[in-house]
């Protein structure tokens, strides 16, 4: 029976797992006053999530420290004036996909999508830049000018360049890896949804500072394990020590999760090869001792069962309780064989199918024989050609963990997000998983316009930048991917197409006026206060970002009454953004009564004239369609 605690509850202690939850990088250990190590919160960091300026402190405590960490937590929670302007012409079919490419700084696209796909992502693979001395790493504060920089590195990306080279001799090496990864995967949590997973490709260089950051960020408790994946055959690379034929792939939960399973790999399958009869339908079995001498002793498991008249005692102990072994000699699910010495082995059949559930799927490994580096190469090669990107990650590795079910849950839908998408592999894996399974899974991609050397093969066969290499990867992919299948039931549905973003300033006018220069006549003049180059589609996708709205839903563009109107999603969204907005057009849109509406706020004319129709148009929908929420821009 279970005993009432009857102490009182530690509020501390409950209070600290409330603060776990919401900010698991401020919890820490620290020395009691009674001179013990306890679980407690870390206040500067929780004042430093708190404040948008750097705050100093320095105590001593257990955590993982390196020059910037604070200004990268300012990074993370500092807000940009960027917006995502889409791109028709580079985009695959942008009316019907549900999948995204986003183009330019994964720390400003993780921002601009905080409101939308809050928690909302259910798996994340990232393959970042290893830090290995030669890679080139986005410096998020950086303000030198364009000369001092081409001094400094040599690499940019398209809007004149922040990427800096970091050698292995820069003094701040690790610091600068740090301060680039940490802002990003905090705001990567955010997006997962509760039984989220990350996967985080790395390998020895900056593997043990990614799992204490890691753990800080989702939380120790939160770690579901390292695959060491054998990613090369052959010789390997030589390094001072090992030859070295591996990295890692971490996985941490957002929150806490019960069960995680994966396919059988192949090897693991071939272990399920005896069978008693070639048509049972739960596949085959291998077979496990049912005596044990390892447990502590158990009276109800010492007992003696009878086999073709002999009585046989366990060496010390069974594994199972009387009963459930007597039935499973009942339905032929034990093996005895004899041994020489006249004794016997006892063991027990484990299925492939077995009734406790599709034993196809098993807790995952934690050492991956392969798939290895040079099937992803061979892949990019066959859809793009040869040197045009350097170490793509198999999609077969990509599929492997993305296919993971989460407690049980074996969903074949769900939003994927891989931040540093290079060639494009997790795209591509997730077009594969549906065409295997027909599912539906959607994923997001977002790849940085890093600048091509000019002396390399892609930017030679017109590649300008990485970016343009992961679209053209996605688009022949998709059409692989189909031809493959071709054949297959319902292939035609598949989703392969993607909708472009570019990541851009704004779309607003920065009209800031000072009290002291503001003259009455301001107030009457029309100040324009959307950039000129910026279209109306330009407008609803900033609308929907800040109102939260699903990217991808689909957009009906239609004209009523000589005005140019958006519908999103039916009628979850109506935006018009045309000027002349009056009573009478407002009416029609009323009538659908759609949930939000959005204008231009100079769409309604200027001075008073536009203030009083701005007051009817409020009018109109508070009689029509009182539930429209309703907005300007
Ligand atoms: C190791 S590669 C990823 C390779 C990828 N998994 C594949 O299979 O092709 C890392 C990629 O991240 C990109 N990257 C680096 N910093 C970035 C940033 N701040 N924002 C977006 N992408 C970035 C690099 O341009 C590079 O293409």
């Amino acid at each position: 029976m279970e005993k009432l605690d009857l102490k009182a509850p530690n509020f501390t202690s409950e209070n600290i797992e409330k603060i776990a939850d919401l900010f698991p990088n401020c919890v820490t250990e620290k020395r009691s006053e009674r001179g013990e190590v306890e679980r407690s919160i870390d206040f500067d960091t929780l004042r430093q999530e708190l404040s948008a300026s750097i705050v100093e402190g320095s105590q001593e405590r257990y955590s993982l420290n390196w020059p910037g960490k604070r200004e990268a937590l300012v990074t993370a929670n500092s807000p940009i004036s960027k917006t995502l302007r889409p791109c028709y012409e580079e985009s695959v079919d942008f009316d019907n996909t549900k999948n995204i490419f986003i183009e330019g700084d994964n720390l400003d696209a993780l921002k601009l999508l905080q409101e939308t796909y809050l928690s909302k992502i259910k798996m994340i693979y990232i393959d970042p830049p290893y830090n290995t001395g030669n890679d080139f790493v986005y410096n998020d504060n950086f303000t030198a000018d364009r000369e001092e920089y081409d001094e400094a590195s040599g690499q940019r990306d398209e809007e004149g360049g922040r990427l800096v080279a970091n050698p292995d001799s820069n003094g701040r090496f690790h610091s600068d890896w740090l301060s680039m990864i940490y802002p990003r995967l905090k705001l990567a949590r955010n997006l997962l949804r509760e039984d989220g997973i990350v996967f985080i490709s790395i390998d020895d260089n900056e593997y043990t500072n990614t799992k204490k950051i890691c753990d800080e960020i989702f939380g120790e408790d939160r770690f579901v394990g390292t695959a060491a994946w054998k990613n090369k055959y052959g010789a390997g690379a030589k390094t001072k020590g090992f030859i070295d034929v591996h990295e890692y792939i971490l996985c941490y939960s957002k929150s806490s999760i019960e069960n995680i399973s994966s396919k059988l790999s192949d090897e693991q399958t071939k272990s399920y090869n005896k069978k008693d009869d070639k048509f049972d339908l739960r596949g085959g079995y291998f077979t496990q001792p049912l005596m044990t001498t390892s447990m502590d002793d158990r009276p109800n498991l010492q007992y003696d069962i009878e086999y073709k008249g002999e009585v046989i005692k366990p060496i010390k102990q069974w594994v199972w309780g009387k009963e459930r072994l007597l039935n499973a000699i009942e339905s032929n699910e034990v093996v005895f064989s004899k041994k020489t010495d006249g004794s016997y082995s006892v063991r027990y059949k484990v299925y492939l199918i077995g009734e406790n559930g599709d034993k196809r799927k098993g807790k995952p490994m934690s050492l991956l024989n392969g798939p290895f580096n040079q099937e992803g190469t061979k892949e990019v090669e066959q859809l793009i050609g040869p040197a045009i990107f350097s170490f793509p990650k198999p999609s077969a590795l990509i599929a492997h963990f993305l296919s993971f079910d989460v407690n049980d849950k074996s969903e074949k839908d769900g939003l994927y997000l891989d931040f540093f998408a290079g060639s494009g592999t997790t795209a591509h894996a997730v077009m594969k998983l549906n065409a295997d399974d027909g599912g539906q899974r959607k994923c997001i991609s977002i790849q940085l316009s890093e600048e091509c050397d000019p002396k390399t093969v892609a930017f030679k066969k017109g590649y300008k930048n990485i970016a343009e290499i992961s679209k053209e990867r996605i688009r022949r992919a998709g059409k692989k991917v189909k031809e493959d299948n071709a054949g297959k039931e319902g292939i035609e549905n598949l989703d392969t197409g993607f909708r472009v973003f570019k990541i851009d300033s704004t779309n607003m006018v920065d009209v800031h006026v000072s009290p002291d220069d503001a003259s009455p006549e301001l107030f009457d003049t029309h100040i324009e206060n959307i950039k000129k180059d910026r279209t109306s589609e330009d407008l609803l996708f900033q609308v929907l970002l800040d109102w939260g709205v699903d990217l991808s839903l689909p957009i009906i563009r239609e004209e009523i009454a000589g005005k140019e109107v958006f519908s999103v999603d039916d009628n979850a969204l109506v935006a018009c953004f045309d000027e002349g907005i009056n009573e009478e057009f407002v009416t029609q849109l009323a009538i659908r009564k759609p949930l939000r509406v959005v204008f231009r706020d100079d769409g309604f004319g200027s001075g008073k004239d536009g203030d009083s129709v701005k007051i009817n148009v409020e009018q109109v929908f508070k009689l029509k369609s009182p539930a429209t929420d309703i907005k300007v821009i």
